[in-house]
């Protein structure tokens, strides 16, 4: 089916999405638009607004900006940000994000924000041509191809590819991001389509994983940091694909409420990756765990800690 074909497009998709738009050791300032450098140049904070999976994409890149750029950054889902009254820091820049570009709640945000004071307004979207693209100032496209499925999934990934690409630039303009750290990101970006080779290697195993959860009316996914979204993403899928009811949590509040809900019947997604907080969630998984939850972790290949957890 279609979502399947998808998700295995993703190599070829992140190929396209970075061709022509990486130099050796830095990223194209230009490939956000021929005015792009002058905006990056003075932007102090971003706001990003969406819906969805474009909303989670730009949850991960709220992480990217204020650690990466120095640049502060909020996120607001589409259809809160435009009925409400919100203020316009100095020096904004708008950012939607859109795979179709025709997202009702994401256009009228961006109709309002132009009304609204910022000083420029950048829209990262799938289809050329769109009302998003046409009505914003500057434009990326992300170059997944035609996504037919009704779940997001290369969409997501390409436009991940594209805020971080964003996120270097902005960083870059703005004098906070090395040239040896902005070379690390050109690198890791390059990587990126054979990493997602190796992922969709392991999909016999993860067959294997599902076949455990399919009987499961419940799960929650739980991440730190900028894999929080990746949960909240996760959860997202789940509920839309398979009809099981799904939380996305950041893992530290799972104490403040949702662990009354695990047991053997509820399994916990972790993302953990070896990061900065891969202790705390060795923390959270041991919970779940002292609890009866059934953890399927997601981790860095090669490392065996959580499997010697208690
Ligand atoms: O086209 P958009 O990215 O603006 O669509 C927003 C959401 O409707 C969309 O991301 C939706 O949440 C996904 N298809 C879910 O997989």
């Amino acid at each position: 089916h279609y979502m399947l074909k998808e998700i295995y497009e993703q190599p070829k998709a992140i190929t396209n999405t970075l061709e022509g738009r990486l130099g050796t050791d830095h990223v194209v300032v230009e490939s956000f638009g021929n005015g792009a450098r002058a905006i990056f140049d003075q932007v102090e904070h971003v706001q990003i607004v969406a819906c969805g999976t474009s909303y989670n994409s730009g949850m991960v890149a709220r992480y990217w900006f204020e650690e990466i750029a120095g640049v502060s950054c909020d996120v607001e889902i589409a259809s809160e940000f435009r009925y409400r009254k919100s203020v316009v820091r100095p020096n904004s820049l708008l950012v939607t994000l859109s795979q179709s570009g025709e997202t009702a709640d994401t256009l009228a945000a961006l109709r309002l924000a132009k009304e609204s004071g910022y000083m420029s307004s950048l829209a990262i979207c799938n289809v050329p041509g769109s009302s998003l693209v046409r009505e914003s100032d500057l434009a990326f496209m992300t170059r997944a191809g035609a996504e037919i499925g009704v779940a997001s999934t290369k969409a997501f990934t390409t436009q991940l590819a594209g805020l971080l690409m964003l996120v270097a630039s902005v960083g870059h303009c703005r004098g906070h991001l090395s040239a040896a750290a902005e070379a690390e990101l050109v690198k890791a970006l390059q990587a990126l389509p054979l990493r997602i080779k190796e992922s969709l290697a392991l999909a016999k195993d993860i067959e294997a994983l599902a076949e455990e959860f399919a009987d499961k009316h419940h799960s929650l996914f739980l991440g730190r940091g900028s894999q929080y979204p990746i949960a909240m993403e996760g959860a997202l899928k789940l509920k839309e694909i398979s009809y099981i009811h799904a939380e996305g949590y950041p893992a530290g509040e799972m104490k403040h409420g949702p662990i009354a809900l695990i047991d053997e019947r509820m399994p916990v997604v972790a993302i953990a990756p070896h990061d900065h907080v891969f202790e705390k969630m060795q923390g959270n998984i041991q919970e779940a765990k002292a609890r009866g939850g059934a953890v399927i972790a997601i981790t860095t290949a090669g490392d065996d800690t959580l499997w010697r957890l208690p």
